[in-house]
């Protein structure tokens, strides 16, 4: 035999006995095996039938406890104990024994042995579960966080969403697992992940929609907050865990029972409100879907399912509670028996409960009172439901979709026109831009620049043949308006930002007779062109003093074929009249949900909630009303509106801007006249459902309350409302001027100047004069803009007043040259508000807007006031304030008036209040001008040039704040010049240098102007 064979032989033969070894082994693991098997099911059943005499000997000593002596009783006494204990130590003993799998388990994974035997797979298949809780918890966190604040599509809504079901899919199946293994996790808990994997399917289900979008952001940010809150438990349950398993080994690790203990009721303390917050959160969301379930316009079963399932979750988050009670039962136990380390750290998932210091019975019963008071304080005062969902109802933007690009991408628009508008002129020349772009054969779309990222508009280029359209409007001392403030910032901000894909063109609103005039749209050209984004038309200047509609269809006339041209694409010269809401009839409606006036939520009037601002004005009640002028056929009245808890704040200075409401005699004739039921309920619904106004104005809503609350009816009508209603005149010689007057040919812009503009003529003048047009009332209600609220200077203190807003103004009325009377829409209403009208008190729906026109900060500074006829008004705020500050004991400077008005016997407004504040001393200097008691008009300016030396004193040497308000055509230019003619004179300056003084003056904050025209 080679040696080779020999040393195989050997090998093999240790091989062979080695075997016969392991075969021996396993025969007898599987002896064993069938042993335990057997033990297994013998112990099953011994607990079985233990279980069930169990419960004879019970029913056995419940009977017997009648009548026996003192020992027996001792006897029965510790026998009840012991059964009472029992059943905890089967439940001990079966953690250990073979399971039949639950219904869910079985479902899932079939007839599979989930038991694990040993203490240590026990724990560390719960440790494993704690660790994917953790990972999987700080994944969502960081999802859910992107997606809130940084990302909005729906695609990654979807993954989360996903992500979310998976997550919680996987929670049950663990943790139906872990019970199986003997843990007491509640079944609530365990539920109330059943029910979270429901409605994260609901939510992945949901399509996206304006519903969708605006439950979105509410549901992100809840999951943000409970993973927030998971990451929170996981923290302090891992510390319990830590510090328990150290319990066990006390005699090397520096840990006290105390210790532990003071841990964990810190940790407890911390984590309860956090927990009882997330609870209630969930019963906000359920009522939020719920009211968003009442709306008409809610077809999506995903609003009804997610409201009932978050109500369902709101008492099943007590279980939370109860996870916490679970641990402090185990620290008890900590504390009385003398656990070894193995025994606390691997009974820690699995452990006996004692009592918790609330059921399960209690926090619910918790929950639901809590619940049922928050639903009590929401829907005291409100006889139904009422669906508060304040975004659907607002016709102002409903979605939160910040990403232009994408959405001009999904809807295959190539042309934006972004608008800076406060009063609505800009937005309705965006919007016909946009709308114009269709008839060029390309595809527009009007965009709030608040409501988008203006940060991409480098990446327009993307979209082919892009271009965007800037309408912006100046406010103020040359200021953006409220809504392009951001976009203006972001633009003086980015000095690297590399605009050149961008194509623009920029149309400015402004008006001549102030300081800076277009200073907004001028900047807004220059600016993008310094980013190197390419001009493809010039700057279109339009002037409201002059005709600013005149000047928007010259500049639009000669844009689009350069438009065209720019990108050589032919006009397709389609005129047709594009309709962009189509209009529904409701007959069969709850009138709780309609619209009767309100500007954002409905019933927002009835039930009112502070902040208050211009999509939720606040009904002020009226309670002073009285005219100021002596004599005169005008009337000037001063008006007290009450803001009691209405926790409004206001400082002098500032405006109030209150929604008015169109005369009702007006609004009825157009009914008649136009021969429909203005009682009948309607919704006009925007035909581009990608559209973020999905209204022109509130909806549903009557066209009574349409013409009475949110259409301008009194204005001059634009050309192109004139263009679109030309269509339904019947005599083609209508049909023609109207189309005329909507050209940009000279004699069609003067027949406009003349026929609309001078003589006046409102929508309803123009239907009396011209009887063949009669166009449907929803088209008409489609065209006209929107009615506008109207600012009025504050004429009160705060210091003085702080529950009330006081008002001065003039009322409106003149004669056209048509021989109608025209009525100011706000002034009218206002002046007929009277403090109790047929025994209810008048309110006035009002908002605070934040004015830069402040008193020094220096009370000693002088002041210098100008402000003739109503634009005395903030001044009155001044002079109490000042008057305040003298009271407080404060040293205040010199206060100077100019005032004016017509003749001292009519309308010398506030003369007792003035005469009053100068015999105190608070008014250092009254002038008053009286312009029409004598031949020559004696002015303001006049009497300043009078008093220059004591006014150039005042401005020169002694730091005085020049305050003008009023008039902005005339008065504030005349006054300024007189400034300009007092530098001149006193100062020794040139024109020139007495314009830049003045000019310093204003950058520095101490000219300021509040004036109007
Ligand atoms: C910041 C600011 C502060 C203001 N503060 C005050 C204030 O303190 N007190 C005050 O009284 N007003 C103030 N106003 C003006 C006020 O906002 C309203 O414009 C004014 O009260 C008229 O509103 P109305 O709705 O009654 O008139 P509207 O219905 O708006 O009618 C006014 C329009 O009628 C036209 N019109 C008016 N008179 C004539 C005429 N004789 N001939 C032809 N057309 C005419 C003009 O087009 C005018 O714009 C302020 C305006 C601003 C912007
Ligand atoms: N847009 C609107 O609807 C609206 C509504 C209300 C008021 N306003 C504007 O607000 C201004 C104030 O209105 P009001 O009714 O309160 O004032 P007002 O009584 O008409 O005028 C106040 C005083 O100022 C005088 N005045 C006129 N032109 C002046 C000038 N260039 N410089 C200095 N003083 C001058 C008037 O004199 P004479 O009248 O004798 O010339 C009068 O004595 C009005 O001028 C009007 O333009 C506009
Ligand atoms: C209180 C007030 C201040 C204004 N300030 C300026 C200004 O500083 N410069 C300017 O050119 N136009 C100014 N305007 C005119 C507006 O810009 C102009 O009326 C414009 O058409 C308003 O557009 P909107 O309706 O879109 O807000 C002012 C108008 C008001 C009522």
């Amino acid at each position: 035999m080679s040696k080779g064979l020999t040393v195989i032989l050997e090998e093999w033969k240790c091989l062979e006995e080695e075997y016969q070894q392991l075969q021996e082994k396993h025969q007898m693991y599987l002896q064993k095996l069938n042993e335990i098997s057997k033990l297994q099911n013998s112990c099953s059943s011994s607990i079985s039938s233990q279980r069930r005499k169990l419960k004879e000997v019970s029913h056995l000593v419940k009977r017997c406890s009648t009548g026996p002596s003192e020992e027996d009783a001792k006897t029965l006494d510790e026998i009840k104990e012991k059964i009472k204990t029992r059943p905890n130590a089967f439940f001990e003993m079966e953690a250990f024994l073979p399971q039949k799998n639950g219904l869910y388990l079985s479902l899932v994974l079939g007839n599979v042995n989930v038991t694990l035997l040993s203490k240590q797979s026990k724990f560390a298949y719960k440790d494993e579960y704690e660790k994917f809780k953790l990972c999987l918890t700080v994944l969502l966190l960081l999802c859910s966080f992107i997606c809130y604040f940084f990302v909005s599509y729906r695609f990654l809504d979807a993954i989360l969403n996903f992500l979310l079901v998976w997550y919680y899919c996987t929670l049950t199946i663990r943790e139906s697992i872990l019970i199986t293994n003997g843990s007491r996790i509640k079944g609530w808990w365990v539920f109330h992940h059943y029910v979270s994997a429901f409605l994260s399917g609901v939510m992945l289900t949901w399509p996206d929609g304006i519903l969708y979008k605006t439950f979105r952001n509410q549901f992100l940010a809840y999951t943000l907050y409970q993973s927030f809150v998971q990451c929170l438990q996981c923290y302090y349950q891992s510390g319990c865990l830590y510090r328990l398993r150290a319990l066990g080994e006390r005699h090397n690790m520096d840990l006290t029972v105390e210790g532990f203990q003071s841990w964990m009721w810190k940790g407890l303390t911390f984590l309860l409100p956090f927990l009882f917050f997330g609870h209630f959160w969930q019963l906000f969301n359920s009522l939020c879907l719920f009211r968003m379930a009442q709306l008409p316009d809610c077809k999506e079963w995903q609003a009804r399912l997610g409201t009932t399932l978050h109500g369902v979750k709101f008492p099943s988050a007590s279980s939370k509670q109860c996870e916490r009670d679970t641990q402090r039962g185990e620290a008890k136990r900590a504390d009385t028996t003398e656990m070894d380390a193995e025994t606390a750290a691997n009974s820690e998932p699995m452990v006996g409960e004692e009592e918790p210091l609330f059921g399960n019975l209690d926090l619910f019963l918790f929950s639901l009172i809590a619940g049922l008071l928050v639903y009590w304080f929401m829907s005291r005062k409100k006889p139904e439901p009422i669906p508060e969902f304040k975004k659907l109802e607002t016709p102002a933007p409903t979605t939160k979709e910040t990403s232009f690009i994408e959405k001009m991408k999904k809807t295959g628009k190539n042309i934006i026109v972004f608008y800076g508008s406060q009063t609505g002129t800009g937005e309705e020349f965006a919007n016909r831009l946009s709308k114009d772009a269709q008839r060029y054969g390309m595809k527009g779309m009007a965009a709030d620049p608040e409501e988008y990222d203006m940060g991409e508009l480098s990446r327009l280029s993307e979209i082919e043949n892009s271009l965007a359209i800037f309408c912006m409007a100046t406010y103020g001392e040359g200021d953006p308006t409220d809504n392009a403030q951001d976009f203006y910032d972001w633009l003086q901000e980015n000095d690297d930002e590399d605009l050149s894909g961008l194509n623009y063109t920029v149309f400015a609103l402004g008006n001549k007779t102030y300081e800076h005039y277009n200073a907004m749209g001028k900047y807004v050209d220059k600016r993008l062109e310094e980013l190197g984004a390419k001009r493809i038309f010039d700057l279109g200047l339009g002037d409201d003093d002059g005709n600013l509609e005149e000047d928007f269809i010259s500049w639009r006339e000669q844009f689009w074929p350069a438009v065209c041209e720019h990108f050589g694409v032919e006009a397709s010269g389609d005129d047709s009249s594009i309709r962009q809401y189509e209009l529904k009839e409701l007959t069969d409606v709850n009138m709780n949900k309609v619209f009767t006036g309100e500007i954002g939520r409905l019933k927002s009037f009835e039930v009112q909630k502070p902040p208050y601002d211009s999509k939720n004005p606040f009904l002020a009640t009226v309670t002073l009303n009285r005219r100021l002028n002596k004599g005169g056929d005008r009337h000037l009245m001063h008006l007290e509106v009450d803001i009691t808890g209405s926790r409004i704040r206001y400082e002098s200075g500032d405006h109030v801007a209150v929604f008015p409401t169109n005369d009702s005699a007006l609004v009825n004739k157009l009914g008649q006249i136009l021969a429909v039921d203005l009682d009948v309920v309607i919704s006009l619904n925007n035909l581009d459902e990608e559209s973020n106004k999905r209204h022109p104005f509130p909806c549903p809503t009557t066209y009574r309350t349409a013409l009475t609350h949110y259409l301008d009816i009194t204005h001059p009508p634009r050309t192109n409302v004139l263009y679109e209603l030309a269509q339904y005149a019947s005599d083609p010689k209508d049909q023609e001027n109207m189309r005329k007057m909507a050209s940009s040919s000279p004699e069609g812009k003067a027949l406009y100047q003349g026929w609309v503009l001078d003589a006046c003529r409102n929508i309803l003048a123009i239907l009396e004069d011209m009887p063949s047009l009669r166009p449907p009332i929803d088209h008409l209600c489609e065209l006209l803009p929107r009615l506008q609220a109207r600012y009025y200077s504050i004429a009160s203190s705060s210091k003085v007043h702080p529950n009330s807003i006081h008002i001065c103004a003039v009322v409106v009325e003149y004669n056209t040259k048509t021989g109608r009377v025209n009525k100011g829409v706000a002034t009218n209403w206002l002046k007929n508000k009277l403090v109790t009208d047929n025994g209810h008190k008048s309110t006035v729906p009002m908002y605070i807007r934040k004015s830069q026109f402040r008193l020094p900060f220096k009370a000693t500074n002088p002041v210098i006031m100008i402000g003739p006829g109503t634009g005395i008004a903030p001044f009155m705020g001044f002079i109490q304030e000042r008057g305040w500050l003298k009271q407080q004991g404060k040293e205040v400077g010199e206060t100077v008036l100019y005032f004016g008005c017509r003749h001292k016997d009519e309308d010398f407004i506030y003369q007792e209040e003035l005469q009053d504040a100068e015999k105190n001393e608070v008014i250092t200097q009254l002038n008053v001008a009286f312009s029409r008691d004598q031949e020559q008009k004696v002015y303001v300016q006049h009497m300043m040039k009078t008093n220059k030396e004591h006014i150039w004193k005042l401005i020169h040497s002694d730091n005085a704040h020049i305050y003008v308000c009023g008039d902005a055509r005339n008065m504030a230019k005349d006054v300024q010049l007189a400034f300009y003619e007092i530098a001149e004179e006193l100062g020794g300056m040139t024109r020139t240098q007495a314009t830049d003084y003045i000019k310093k003056l204003m950058t520095k904050g101490r000219y300021s102007q509040d004036v109007w025209s």
